[in-house]
C-alpha cells in the first residue's frame, strides 16, 4: 500500500465517517417509509422518558451533569454519530428481538457501515481489493442450506469488512469505493468460495461524541475483528450476521456486545501466510 493511501486512511475523522453513516441510513429508511403506530409510540416513549427520569432521580443528577449530557447529545448530532451510538449500544437487543424465533444461523448486528448493491460476483471469486492490499489472505468458503438441509440454489452472500488497519471503504478517505465489499451468488448447490483478507480489530471512532463518552466513562472502543454478512435466498429469510476470529483479544468485551459463540471462526493456517476457513449458513423459510 502506498504511503499516500495509508496517510489518507489513518487521518480519517469521526465526523466524516459519522456523517456518511447518517446520510446512508436516512436515504434507506426514507425509501422504506416506516409509519409508527400511535399507541405503541405512546407506550415506548412514555417508558423511555420514565427510565431517564428514574436514573436522574435515583442518581441525584446535578445541573452540571445535566448540562454536560445536553451538550453531549447536541454533539452526537453535529458529529453525525447517532447511527454509531445506537448500533454500538442498542442494536444488539433489537437484533435479539428480531431473530428470536429463527432456527437457522445466528444473526448479529448490522452496524453502521453496510452499503447495498455492492458489485456482484460468481460463486467462486475474489472480493474487490487493492493490488497490494495488506493483511492475511483468507479463503472463506461454505454452503448455504435451508433449515431442513436442502441446498439454497444461487443464495446471495453479501460480504463487507474493514481492511487491515480497521477502516471501511466509503467511510474512510483514500479507499476505492467498493474495497472489501461484494455480493456473491452461490452455485446450484448453494456453495461459495470467496478470497479476501482477514480484517483487523476495529476501534469505533474515538475523536467524536462516542469517543467522548468512552473516555469520560473509562470504557474502551474496541470491537473484535469481524466479517459482516447478509445471506439470503429465494423463499428464505435473510440473515444479517458477523463472523469473528478465535483468539481475538476483544471477543469477551466487544464494545458493541455483538459476539456469539456460534459466530467464531478458527481458520486453518496454510503455507505462504494464507488462511482458510469454512462456514455454512442455514436459512429459515420465508
Ligand atoms: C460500529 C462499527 C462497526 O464496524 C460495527 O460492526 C458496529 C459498530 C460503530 O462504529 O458504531
Ligand atoms: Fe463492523
Amino acid at each position: 500500500m502506498s504511503n499516500d493511501s495509508y496517510e489518507a486512511e489513518t487521518t480519517a475523522k469521526a465526523a466524516a465517517s459519522g456523517n456518511a453513516a447518517t446520510e446512508g441510513f436516512l436515504q434507506r429508511t426514507k425509501k422504506a417509509n416506516i409509519v409508527a403506530d400511535v399507541a405503541r409510540t405512546n407506550r415506548i416513549a412514555t417508558r423511555l422518558v420514565k427510565a431517564l427520569n428514574d436514573v436522574a432521580r435515583e442518581e441525584n443528577v446535578t445541573y452540571d451533569e445535566y448540562n454536560v449530557f445536553k451538550a453531549w447529545l447536541i454533539k452526537m448530532g453535529t458529529d453525525g454519530e447517532w447511527p454509531l451510538f445506537l448500533d454500538v449500544w442498542l442494536e444488539h437487543t433489537i437484533e435479539e428481538n428480531h431473530n428470536a424465533d429463527k432456527q437457522g444461523s445466528k444473526g448479529t448486528i448490522e452496524g453502521p457501515y453496510y452499503v447495498p448493491n455492492a458489485p456482484e460476483h460468481p460463486a467462486s471469486s475474489t472480493i474487490e481489493m487493492r493490488p497490494d492490499e495488506p493483511g492475511t489472505p483468507l479463503r472463506f468458503f461454505g454452503q448455504v442450506t435451508a433449515v431442513g438441509g436442502a441446498p439454497v440454489k444461487n443464495a446471495k452472500i453479501e460480504l463487507w469488512h474493514a481492511d487491515d488497519l480497521g477502516f471501511y471503504s466509503q467511510f474512510a478517505p483514500g479507499l476505492p469505493e467498493w474495497n472489501l465489499r461484494g455480493t456473491f451468488i452461490a452455485d446450484n448447490e448453494g456453495n461459495f468460495e470467496i478470497n479476501t483478507i482477514q480484517p483487523a480489530p476495529y476501534q469505533i471512532p474515538t475523536d467524536g461524541a462516542c469517543g467522548d463518552l468512552i473516555a469520560a466513562a473509562g470504557w474502551h472502543a474496541w470491537r473484535p475483528a469481524h466479517l459482516h454478512l447478509k445471506v439470503s435466498g429465494a423463499g428464505h429469510q435473510l440473515i444479517t450476521t458477523q463472523l469473528y476470529f478465535v483468539g481475538d483479544t476483544h471477543l469477551a468485551d466487544d464494545v458493541a456486545g455483538a459476539v456469539k459463540p456460534e459466530l467464531i471462526l478458527d481458520p486453518t493456517k496454510l503455507d505462504g501466510g494464507k488462511a482458510e476457513v469454512r462456514y455454512d449458513f442455514v436459512l429459515d423459510p420465508a
